[in-house]
């Protein structure tokens, strides 16, 4: 395996694991404190930015380094004729979907924030970001299928 593959394989699962792994602890415990009103405006636009910005550098990481993955490993059409190219394409599905969902949903919470209705910003995006945890979840699952060893 060349370095560069060894590089971007070790950077994928690196960003994998942190973007995820925050989507799903924000929504867990963080985001609540939005709708509960116990959270003040400016903390709140802290932590949304640094998703935001999270998701925007996870963006370009994934798109490189998943893009070279895929066109190393999945060559010769794998990528629609194989269950596990199948899977890969799910994992950029995904991808696109929860980073649509975050950044909708930052965009409007820190629009009613900066106007200091707090737990509106909270309840009316809560259910996406239920959504971009769970399917944060699942990105994680299909990435585990395709941990498995090879035949
Ligand atoms: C542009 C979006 C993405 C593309 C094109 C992509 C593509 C790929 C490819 C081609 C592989 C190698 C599969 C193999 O080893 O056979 C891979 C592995 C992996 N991906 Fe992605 N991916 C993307 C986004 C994501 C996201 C958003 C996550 C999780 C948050 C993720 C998590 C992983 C992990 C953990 C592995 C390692 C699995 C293994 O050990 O083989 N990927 N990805």
């Amino acid at each position: 395996m060349a370095l560069i593959d060894t590089a971007f394989s070790m950077l994928h699962v690196l960003f994998a694991g942190v973007w995820a792994g925050t989507t799903v602890f924000y929504a867990w415990r963080i985001h609540p404190l939005l709708s509960e009103g116990d959270i003040d405006a400016t903390s709140a636009i802290a932590i949304t930015t640094g998703l935001r910005w999270l998701t925007r550098i996870g963006a370009v990481v994934f798109v490189v380094t998943g893009g070279h993955m895929a066109a190393t490993g999945y060559g010769d059409g794998r990528l629609f004729s194989d269950p596990m190219g199948h899977a890969v394409l799910g994992m950029l599905a995904l991808w696109l979907v929860v980073t649509g969902l975050l950044e909708m949903s930052i965009g409007k919470m820190q629009s009613h924030l900066g106007d200091g209705r707090i737990q509106t910003a909270g309840r009316e995006t809560g259910t996406f970001v239920k959504a971009a945890a769970t399917f944060s979840v699942v990105l994680l699952l299909i990435a585990g299928y395709l941990a498995q060893p090879l035949a």
